[in-house]
């Protein structure tokens, strides 16, 4: 019998259908998700709610290490994120957000500061674990790890449709294409190319492409790589 709650790992960069299916699979299981990016993006937040330089290696490790983060079920399924009691789930999902995030997680001080808060999400009866270092770093003995990637192309034209649809409601679509092209390259280059748990697949890790795939078809390969906990 195995005493420790499994974990599946979900790893890749943006816009590859991560968040959709590690959603769904938390559903689908009745199991915990670790959303780890929000944990970065919250990091930045807090350190520019404290007038703090992003750079400053330190004071930011010093911001996550006390991060005053409460995660609760949304009523429409998806997380409900609060910062020092303040609900920001909307405000830490914008391109300005996701580039500040992707500059505190390249320190590693900071890495390590949140590196147990994201282990202790490991409970029973199982955790999906939504990242960029889920099965290399923070869960290297996780029970399934999972690795999504697709053409960048296709994964700016998804961010913008995404984006698209939440700002037509709010009448203010202020990006182009082009410009979160540029944003998305800058972005895997950063997190591919640094030292602390750099992007990369663990050497166990199944891969999927989902370029070329509906939503509905990446969740049915995880359902079949999930079998044994169905
Ligand atoms: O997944 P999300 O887009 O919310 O992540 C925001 C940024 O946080 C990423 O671009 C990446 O730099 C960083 N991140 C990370 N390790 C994780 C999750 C996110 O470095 N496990």
């Amino acid at each position: 019998m195995n005493q420790r709650p499994p974990v599946i790992a979900v790893d890749g960069p943006s816009g590859v259908g991560k968040g959709t299916l590690c959603q769904w699979l938390a559903t689908e299981l009745g199991w915990r998700l670790l959303d780890s990016g929000a944990l970065y993006r919250l990091t930045a937040l807090a350190t520019q709610r404290r007038n703090l330089p992003l750079t400053d290696e330190s004071r930011v490790a010093t911001v996550a290490a006390e991060l005053n983060v409460e995660f609760t079920a949304g009523t429409d399924g998806g997380l409900r994120i609060a910062l020092d009691g303040e609900e920001v789930s909307a405000a830490i999902r914008s391109e300005a957000a996701g580039n500040a995030a992707s500059q505190v997680a390249a320190l590693p001080q900071v890495r390590a500061a949140l590196l147990q808060r994201q282990r202790n999400f490991r409970q029973f009866p199982g955790l999906i674990a939504d990242g960029r270092d889920m099965g290399t770093v923070v869960f290297p003995d996780a029970e399934l790890k999972l690795f999504l990637i697709a053409d960048p192309g296709e994964r700016a034209r998804r961010r913008y449709t995404q984006l698209s649809e939440k700002n037509l409601s709010e009448n203010k679509m202020n990006v182009s294409l082009a410009a979160l092209e540029r944003e998305i390259a800058e972005r895997d280059a950063r997190d591919v190319g640094r030292a602390a748990a750099p992007l990369t697949p663990a050497t166990d890790a199944k891969i999927l492409d989902t370029t070329y795939l509906s939503i509905a078809q990446v969740c049915e390969w995880a359902r079949q790589q999930a079998r044994p906990w169905r």
